[in-house]
């Protein structure tokens, strides 16, 4: 039997995520587990890029979160509200739950997580962070043994593209806005983006992972990109620097029980790995001990790369529905036999 999905929003990150899904290629045999069952948006009327079955697609949320049928809803609105009510809502009815909202993590983590053990489900959140670049799991799992000195890393990718196209051409802040809005790469609300918001929503995400605690949003000093001029640029590139937004979670050097967490336009010396990620990419460098340096980079926006992160955890999810003592590796059956694993 199939896993059925309720897929809340089909914006740009939606409408990639249901184009990887009906992708009838050989991906992944899983993929072939997955059944779109309900699609939930805001208008009927929108045109669409992808092709859904007659009924599927509604404006009423609720009853997607709330239907009985659904094993994993995809949370892909964003916003805070209704996307909270929605997936407190979903996990309080037993449905495992994807998202790529960090507005809503950052802010209603506590509640979700709490919500989610309560209810014995999981909530998985690959794409809320550096878009397609594999960094939950990873600080989850593969770097946990670590102690994290500090998380450094340009994490969004709307401003990148800007500072990039602004110092490589010359280019005016508002016309690339413009570009980045049209590509999918920007929020909703693109103030978000340009005023550090955004960053600062996923630096106290990665912060909270990499440190063990809860880092809240009051706690995060943010700083856009909004009074970055040209001539900054220019002068920073006579001195060897290039300007970038970045995102920083670091322990005091003199007291490791005190961590700073801020995003801020910051001169970072061409030398630097991270001074030459440019355009829509984003990488976060991760230092501990005893790892030393990890730097994960790769495209932080756009409805491709972001799709691969939310299928994913659709398919970690699906995996772990479909492990029975039957047969307890479905993921045998993965590409990569040798390295599957099955639980989130
Ligand atoms: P879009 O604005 O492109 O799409 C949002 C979708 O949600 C639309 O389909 C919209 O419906 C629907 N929607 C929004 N509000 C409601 C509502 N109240 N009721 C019903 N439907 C609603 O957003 P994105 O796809 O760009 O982003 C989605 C999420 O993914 C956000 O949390 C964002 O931060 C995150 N994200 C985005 C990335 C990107 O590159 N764009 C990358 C990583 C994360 P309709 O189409 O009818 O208007
Ligand atoms: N608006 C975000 C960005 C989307 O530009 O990075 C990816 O999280």
């Amino acid at each position: 039997m199939g896993v059925k999905l309720g897929i809340l929003g089909l914006g740009t990150v939606g409408t990639g995520t249901v184009q990887l899904l009906q992708d009838t290629t050989d991906r992944n045999p899983l993929l072939q587990e997955v059944e779109i069952y309900r699609v939930g948006v805001r208008s009927l009327d929108k045109p669409r890029e992808v092709q859904l079955p007659e009924g599927v697609v509604t404006t009423d949320l609720e009853s997607i979160v709330n239907d009985p049928e659904v094993d994993i809803v995809v949370e892909v609105i964003g916003g805070l509200e209704p996307a909270r009510s929605l997936i407190l809502q979903a996990l309080k009815n037993g449905k495992h739950v994807v998202t790529a909202n960090k507005a809503a993590i950052a802010r209603f983590g506590d509640e979700i997580f709490t919500t989610a053990n309560e209810a014995g489900v999981y909530v998985l959140l690959e794409a809320a962070v550096g878009g397609g670049i594999p960094v939950i799991q990873p600080l989850k799992q593969s770097l946990s043994v670590n102690r994290i000195h500090a998380v450094t890393g340009i994490v969004n990718g709307t401003t990148n593209y800007i500072l990039t196209r602004m110092q490589q051409e010359g280019s005016n802040f508002e016309d690339v806005l413009v570009d980045a809005q049209r590509l999918g790469y920007a929020e909703a609300d693109p103030t978000a983006d340009v005023d550090g918001l955004d960053a600062g929503d996923k630096i106290a995400i990665l912060a909270s992972l990499a440190f063990g605690g809860r880092i809240h949003l009051e706690d995060v000093y943010a700083e856009g990109i909004r009074q970055v001029s040209k001539t900054d640029i220019a002068y920073a590139e006579k001195l060897g620097f290039v300007i970038k937004l970045l995102a920083i979670a670091k322990l005091h050097a003199s007291d490791r029980s005190k961590l700073s967490v801020r995003v801020h336009p910051t001169l970072v010396p061409k030398a630097h790995p991270l001074a030459s990620i440019n355009g829509v990419y984003n990488a976060i460098l991760v230092e501990g001990e005893p790892i030393g340096q990890v730097m994960l980079f790769g495209p932080g926006a756009g409805a491709g790369a972001t799709a691969s992160a939310v299928t994913s955890d659709i398919l970690h999810l699906v995996a772990t529905l479909k492990t029975s003592t039957a047969n307890p590796n479905p993921l045998l059956a993965c590409r990569h036999q040798d390295y599957c694993e099955i639980a989130p």
